[in-house]
């Protein structure tokens, strides 16, 4: 049998798309060599943090970065996907509208946030700031030194592991085969068009491949497409650890200038993220895990203490230009959705979308189908 699409790996990217495909009645095929969020996907703490991520991470005027624009299109997705997901497959992703607190060390890092909010402007949401004995009561635990905190309330979080096999599973209750295990070798091509891929398992031919393979894909495409329109994707660790604190709960995420905690519905704290350009080297190490406890314990002292659950890592997949390549190639009926580096969960729904449209027709065909100018 011929599907319409194959989509080459089941990371939530992957999933999303084949989700979205699915649903318009296109019949999917998943191929993936590891396991479904085997893992960037795996790895996340599941943060939904578009504002965040831009004042911390990113360089540039936050009010023009498309980022901001897109992860909060992105994040609106999440309340009825999850509601979706929830009733089709009875697996809930722990959505938890939490907001987000960003403390700050004094009062030049104060500026330069309020600063990036207000450019931003109202599509923040309402930000407010905490300090005094309010910050003892919101955050408990929180160091003495710190004068204040931001609080988001627009960012939230879930968990990556779950949204990804609630969307494996609606997946499989429409009929998509989801293989796993099975490594794509190379992708079979006739003249300038894609007519499916090859495995160790044999052929499989598609309408369509959409190559959603995080650091993987240039590899993938590199022999098909050369160098010119190359997604450029490499891999980035973030080693991740999980703690229960002997703190008194807070809610909310909070996001510091080198660490974040984010605690979850059964009392864990998740603290992330090592950011390491190591190749494929996928291993925890003793200096990762040594850097995010200090870094933690620096805004909670109490941490010392807490019980060490466990620690993994995951491989970002970053773009050479910080940009997700989503949309055509120059390769018919050959798509790409990878490289959504620090985002690729909140921007999954989106993603999808996007793509979506296109393969459907709705949108002209394009290589950027995130279109970088959408905040403009
Ligand atoms: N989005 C958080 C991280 O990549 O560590």
């Amino acid at each position: 049998m011929i599907d319409d699409v194959l989509v080459v790996g089941a990371g939530i990217i992957g999933l999303s798309v084949a989700d979205a495909l699915a649903r318009e009645g296109m019949t999917v095929r998943v191929l993936e060599m590891d396991r479904v969020a085997g893992a960037a996907s795996g790895a996340a703490a599941g943060m939904l943090a578009p504002l965040s991520e831009a004042l911390v991470h990113e360089a540039g005027d936050p009010g023009t970065n498309p980022l901001v624009h897109l992860g909060l299109e992105s994040l609106a997705r999440f309340e009825s996907l999850c509601h979706r997901l929830r009733e089709e497959t009875g697996i809930d992703p722990e959505l938890v509208r939490s907001g987000l607190w960003r403390p700050v060390a004094d009062g030049r890092e104060r500026r330069a946030a309020q600063a990036g909010f207000d450019r931003i402007g109202p599509r923040a949401g309402a930000i407010e700031w905490c300090h005094g004995g309010d910050l003892e009561v919101a955050l408990p635990g929180l160091a003495r030194g710190i004068p204040g905190a931001f609080f988001s309330p627009l960012e939230c979080h879930l968990r990556p592991p779950l949204l990804s096999r609630a969307t494996a599973a609606a997946l499989r209750t429409r009929g998509v085969e989801i293989e796993e295990g099975v490594a794509v070798l190379r992708l079979r091509t006739e003249g300038r068009r894609v007519v499916g891929v090859e495995t160790h398992s044999g052929l499989r031919r598609a309408g369509r491949v959409v190559v959603a393979a995080g650091p993987w894909t240039t590899a993938l495409l590199e022999p098909v497409l050369g160098a010119d329109g190359l997604p450029r994707i490499e891999p980035v660790r973030g080693q991740i650890l999980a703690l229960q604190p002997p703190l008194p709960a807070v809610r909310g995420i909070v996001y510091g200038a080198d660490v974040y905690c984010v605690p979850k519905r059964d009392g864990s704290w998740i603290v992330g993220a090592t950011e390491e350009r190591v190749g494929f080297d996928r291993r925890v190490t003793a200096e990762g895990v040594a850097r995010l406890l200090d870094r933690a314990r620096a805004l909670f002292p109490s941490l010392a203490s807490a019980t060490f659950e466990r620690a993994w890592a995951g491989l970002r997949p970053v773009e050479a230009n910080r940009w997700p390549r989503v949309g055509a190639t120059d390769v018919e009926d050959l798509f790409v959705a990878a490289g959504h580096g620090r985002n690729g969960v909140l921007l999954a729904p989106i993603t999808a979308e996007r793509l979506r449209d296109m393969l459907t027709g709705k949108r002209p065909p394009s290589r950027d189908a995130l279109a970088r100018d959408a905040s403009a």
